[in-house]
């Protein structure tokens, strides 16, 4: 068998185009252009490319997009009055704190100070609970960028075993949720799961988020299974890559997404989607 190849980069360019019109109507029709704040804290490289990115994404389709660099230095009470400034600001709509936060910040205190109603990254308390309620509000991207695409690539998840390995806050539970809203039976497995591969070889549908380089082989899977790669990993060559090995993969999965051009990209289109839900849904006049 050979994988079908996960086309992230089409899929997001189509809702790209979709998002992009939705804006050009809202500033035919005099409604407010929605903005999205991004805190970036620090200088973690990694960190600083994706708040490019996501300003370049949000220049793309008209949000209008501002990024507030703050030091690592910062005291939590400072970066708290920020964001009690910005959850007070007319003109921004959502509000992402980009992760990971400098080690002496305490991240769900930061995260609990942003109005829900700005949580655009789906990671307030209130957020993840209506999640786990079976309410979705405003939701993770990245899990929710993988239902998207999922549903774009007409997979009916109802009933399958989804197995999602690595349990962080950003991606893995949120993901766990996720499956489960979709009908999943759903296993997740972290770094004390014992004998993983009894897990792997029994599921349908595997995400995998554990930032491992091609750390999931073919032989372990179950033929025919659908594979998720969340891993963005850079070799000591400079080639990017992801959790799963790709090559051995290929040749037993139903359908892989590659990295680069799989999930990354819907990732992003997720939080410009989120951005204009909680514009529409909490700022517009008759919300
Ligand atoms: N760091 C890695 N992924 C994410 C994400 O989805 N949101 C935020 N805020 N930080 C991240």
């Amino acid at each position: 068998m050979i994988a079908k190849i996960i086309n992230g980069i089409k899929i997001a360019k189509k809702i790209q185009k979709k998002l992009k019109k939705k804006i050009l109507l809202r500033k035919k029709n005099k409604l407010i252009i929605p903005g999205l704040a991004v805190v970036l804290i620090g200088n973690d490289p990694s960190s600083k490319i994706y708040v490019k990115n996501k300003k370049i994404a949000c220049n793309k389709i008209g949000i209008i997009s501002k990024i507030y660099h703050l030091n690592d230095q910062i005291t939590e009470k400072k970066i708290i009055k920020k964001i009690k400034k910005l959850n007070q600001n007319k003109k921004i709509h959502g509000i992402l704190v980009q992760l990971p936060l400098p080690k002496k910040i305490n991240t769900l205190n930061i995260l609990k100070k942003i109005s829900y109603k700005k949580d655009v990254d789906g990671f307030h308390p209130l957020n993840t609970g209506l999640l786990c309620q079976r309410k979705p509000n405003l939701r993770a991207c990245t899990p929710l960028g993988i239902i998207t695409l999922l549903r774009k690539y007409k997979i009916r998840l109802k009933g399958m075993h989804a197995l999602v390995i690595g349990a962080s806050n950003i991606v893995g539970r949120p993901m766990m949720l996720e499956f489960l809203l979709e009908g999943c039976t759903t296993t997740i497995t972290h770094r004390f799961t014992k004998n993983i591969y009894k897990y792997i070889k029994n599921a349908d549908l595997i995400v995998i988020a554990i930032g491992k380089a091609k750390f999931l082989k073919g032989e372990w899977i179950k033929k025919g299974a659908i594979i998720i790669d969340v891993g963005i990993n850079k070799l000591k060559n400079g080639k990017i890559v992801g959790d799963v090995d790709f090559d051995s993969i290929y040749k037993k999965a139903s359908y892989i997404t590659p990295v680069p051009g799989g999930v990354g990209p819907m990732t992003v289109i997720s939080l410009l989607k989120n951005t204009i839900f909680a514009c529409e849904k909490y700022y517009d006049k008759n919300s």
